[in-house]
């Protein structure tokens, strides 16, 4: 079971379904395996969504059984879409990959509509105090030699963003969320969830090895006090368009 079977998010997935309740053409940024795009569609008929992986595209094609979904080869910095085809956008956990968050925000901004009154952008990030970003910057980073991911920083430079395009309006939110590791003995859960976080957040890396080795104590410490359980806490910052 890798990281996205393992993953609890359901607080997270139910608020995305009721920000985005009253909206009619909703557009997911960065679909991954097409999860929340869904679960909005469940809710609201049809959910669209664009994502630059050929192979998370089909994904997304092959897990929407009911044609709810529509998805889009693309990516946040150039949305195949024309000005406000839509009246809400959302990204989640997309901003550490984009390439420039002021030019991604001025698309999802030029693609929602602001005259729509339920009009919106939502962006969610790892929140303060998230478990397993702790875990990422503390004992990963350092081998891997790259820059600390910090959520804080990237929602608040794309809040600068919205604002400067009239998205002034802003509320946060927090949701609790957690990746589950139920092996019965300590040292397999360490073993297991050493791997899987490893393979997620570095997959081919030179130092995955180096990576997976150094995770193993810190996981120790942190089952020793969280048994089953690393937290995913996420912030939720819903922009609209100022009055
Ligand atoms: C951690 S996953 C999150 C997936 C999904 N939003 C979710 O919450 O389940 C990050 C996603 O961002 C996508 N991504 C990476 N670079 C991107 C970009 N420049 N524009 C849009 N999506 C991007 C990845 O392909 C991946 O699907």
């Amino acid at each position: 079971m890798g990281f996205a079977t393992r993953l609890e998010r359901g607080e997270e997935i139910d608020l995305v379904r009721s920000l985005t309740a009253g909206n009619r053409s909703v557009l997911d940024v960065g679909g991954g395996s097409g999860e929340l795009a869904r679960a909005v569609a469940a809710r609201i008929g049809h959910c669209t969504a664009v994502e630059p992986h050929a192979q998370l595209v089909e994904s997304i094609q092959a897990g929407d059984t009911t044609g709810v979904v529509n998805v889009f080869a693309g990516t946040a910095e150039e949305l195949p879409f024309r000005d406000a085809s839509f009246d809400a956008v959302y990204c989640a956990w997309v901003l550490p990959y984009v390439s420039d968050i002021g030019h991604a925000v001025t698309e999802m901004v030029r693609v929602c509509d602001p005259d729509h009154p339920e009009s919106k952008v939502v962006l969610i990030a790892g929140g303060s105090g998230n478990e397993l970003l702790t875990l990422l910057n503390e004992v990963c980073v350092p081998v891997a030699g790259e820059p600390y991911d910090h959520h804080g920083y990237l929602l608040s430079t794309a809040a600068e963003a919205l604002a400067e395009h009239g998205f002034t309006d802003f509320a946060l939110h927090r949701t609790e969320a957690s990746i589950r590791f139920d092996e019965v003995g300590r040292a397999e859960r360490v073993a297991t969830a050493a791997a899987v976080l490893t393979d997620f957040w570095y997959g081919p890396h030179p130092k995955a090895e180096e990576i997976r080795s150094a995770l193993e104590p810190a996981l120790a410490r942190h089952f020793a006090g969280r048994p089953h359980g690393i937290g995913d806490q996420a912030t939720v910052l819903v922009a609209r368009p100022g009055a």
